[in-house]
């Protein structure tokens, strides 16, 4: 198995941020996850561009930016020059996908879309070769430590079939919920980036955690 692994920093530590930036870059993890919240396409509010700014300055890993905001068109370059490696919109979120996806591919990142609970795999029939990764969203966004929803499995699957079928190279990304009980399943359906925040920030050794996720038995 050769999935990555994408700390969510929702659930690290805000007022030790650094050293938890330092954990995860000198740990097994491939990418930080940064969960960005508007309070109006999700019911919460996390941290905007500055904070990517502080991460990127002690980060030695992409950064994977997770957008839940309304139009986000408004904030791609923005988001660039916070150092933003990997850009994902929700779906639901982009009036002009196809145009958003083009210019987040202007600025030289790579490009992924997010799918709520909710929204069905064949949304991205027309957009999938254009794109480098799905975000599919196990739980429903807004909020850390939630119940994996199972039937997100199922979606993984049709996903992987659809990328296969229209030859697309997406890599497929899921988050919430993940853990232990359910990481191997998702890798094997076809998952190749795991985002875990609290299953490793709250436990007792997130070092090990991240290496157990990462070496799946
Ligand atoms: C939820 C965020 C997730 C969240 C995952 O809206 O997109 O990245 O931090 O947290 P856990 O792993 O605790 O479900
Ligand atoms: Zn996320």
């Amino acid at each position: 198995m050769n999935h990555l692994i994408a700390p969510s920093m929702l659930a690290a530590d805000f007022a030790n941020l650094q050293k938890d930036i330092e954990m995860v870059n000198n740990s097994e993890a491939d990418w930080f996850h940064l969960d960005v919240m508007d309070g109006i396409f999700v019911p919460n509010i996390s941290f905007g561009v500055p904070v990517i700014e502080a991460i990127n300055k002690h980060a030695k890993k992409p950064l994977d930016v997770h957008l839940m905001i309304e139009d986000p068109d408004r904030y791609i370059e923005l988001f660039k020059k916070a150092g933003t490696d990997i850009l994902t919109v929700h779906i639901e979120a982009s009036k002009n996908l196809h145009r958003t996806i083009q210019r987040i591919h202007s600025l030289d990142m790579k490009a992924g879309v997010s799918l709520n609970p909710h929204t069905p795999i064949n949304t991205l029939e027309d957009i999938i070769k254009d794109i480098d990764m799905v975000l599919i969203m196990s739980v429903n966004p807004g909020f850390g430590g939630q119940k994996f929803i199972t039937q997100s499995l199922e979606k993984i699957k049709k996903l992987k079939k659809l990328i296969h079928n229209s030859g697309s190279t997406a890599q497929i990304e899921v988050d919430g919920g993940v853990g232990s009980s359910n990481a191997k399943e998702l890798v094997e359906a076809g998952t190749d980036i795991l985002v875990a925040g609290s299953f490793i920030f709250k436990a007792e050794n997130p070092v090990q955690t991240i290496s157990n996720l990462k070496n799946l038995k």
